[in-house]
């Protein structure tokens, strides 16, 4: 079998807590299934790289890691040293830009034992994925900043949607539909977003006469997070613009208990660039370096990179793992409402992986 070759970014904060959780079951599950990984760590994508460097990434980043399956990547940013928006533009944003990741695959489950804030709901009920257009929409390089320091100071940032890159996602989100339960659900705003969010209404009823055995609605994006609390038992696939994509992903999970366990897959379907695996989380300044962040949603992506470089069944026993721990309800983070350490929890799945 060939060899899977891993460039590892553990970035800020309590994405170093985390990476290293997340690369033991992923080492673990690919020992018990016979997968051959080769990792190589990266120092770049960080603001400690940011201090040294004066730049977030070295200029031949482009060509290092594009030599790689995939990128196991943990979380960047520290506004207090360095803005959010340079951080997050110089690093992550350019990796899912220039690797062409156009779709961003993120599973929302409520996971057995853990205490859910939503009341009368049960594994099984909470079970639908985000699917997160990744490379364009209201995260635009467009427009700019005029009369700065006057009283008629106006800045503008263009929301764009390209036919090819509102077509590709929706496309990709019918498709994982038939996969799953056969149920789309649109996130839109065509009330008061008057050009761009029509647009993706007519392209998705466009896409919907190809499949005529999915089951299609749309909800503006107000009442869809109103849904999101009140009927999370409600969703199967949910497709959204590259914003609403990553509020209701932050919002989805944090309806099954918590943000930590969430993964993240930025995908490049093609294959003609290595996709990249994350929590949905970031570096979480406030808890970073006390070893309490929970290691699951950088655990989960472990399994996510496992299916997507071709191995389900290593993938599923990780999420198995994860399952089988947090159904114990001794070991928890403080998050889930337990005193467990990050290390504790992520070598307990680690060593519950079995075949
Ligand atoms: P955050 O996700 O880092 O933290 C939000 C809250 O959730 C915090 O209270 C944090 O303690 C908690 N939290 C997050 N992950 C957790 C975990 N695994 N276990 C337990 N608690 C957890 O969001 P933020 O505070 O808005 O952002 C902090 C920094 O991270 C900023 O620089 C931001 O830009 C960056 N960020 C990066 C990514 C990324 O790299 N993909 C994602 C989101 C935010
Ligand atoms: C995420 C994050 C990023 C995003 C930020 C850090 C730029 O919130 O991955 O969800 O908005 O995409
Ligand atoms: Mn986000």
């Amino acid at each position: 079998p060939a060899v899977h070759r891993i460039a590892v970014i553990p970035g800020d904060g309590i994405g170093r807590e985390v990476v290293p959780e997340g690369l033991r079951s992923v080492r673990r599950a690919a020992e018990i299934f016979g997968i051959e990984l080769e990792s190589e760590q990266f120092d770049f994508a960080s603001v400690d790289y940011w201090q040294q460097h004066g730049t977030m990434l070295p200029d031949d980043w482009f060509e290092v890691l594009r030599g790689f399956d995939a990128i196991f990547f943990g979380a960047v940013g520290w506004p207090a040293v360095v803005p959010d928006h340079v951080s997050l533009w110089g690093s992550l944003i350019q990796f899912r830009r220039r690797f062409d990741q156009y779709v961003n695959l993120r599973p929302v489950r409520l996971l057995p034992g853990v205490p859910a804030p939503l009341a009368d709901r049960a594994p099984g009920d909470i079970d639908f994925v985000v699917v997160r257009e990744n490379t364009e929409g209201e995260y635009s390089s467009i427009g700019g900043r005029i009369f700065d320091g006057t009283d008629r100071e106006t800045v503008v940032q263009e929301t764009v949607m390209t036919r090819t890159g509102v077509d590709r996602i929706v496309d990709f989100a019918f498709q994982l539909a038939q996969r799953r339960g056969g149920h789309l659900t649109s996130a839109t705003k065509s009330n008061g977003i008057s050009i761009t969010m029509p647009y993706w209404d007519e392209r998705v009823a466009a896409l919907a006469e190809n499949y005529p055995d999915i089951t299609v609605d749309k909800f503006h994006i107000d009442i869809l997070a109103a849904h999101f609390v009140l009927h999370p038992d409600w969703f199967d696939v949910v497709v959204a613009s590259n914003l609403f994509g990553d509020i209701l992903s932050d919002l989805g999970p944090a309806c099954t208990g918590t943000i930590g366990v969430a993964p993240s897959g930025n995908i490049n379907p093609t294959g003609e660039f290595p996709s990249l695996f994350e929590p949905v989380h970031g570096s979480a300044p406030d808890i970073a370096g006390r070893g309490i962040a929970n290691p699951i949603g950088q655990i989960w992506a472990g399994s996510l990179m496992l299916d997507h470089l071709g191995h389900p069944e290593a993938a599923a026993a990780i999420v198995a793992a994860v399952e089988r721990v947090l159904d114990r309800g001794d070991l928890r983070t403080p998050d889930l409402g337990g005193t467990a350490s990050c290390e504790e929890l992520g070598t307990a799945i680690a060593e519950a992986i079995a075949k």
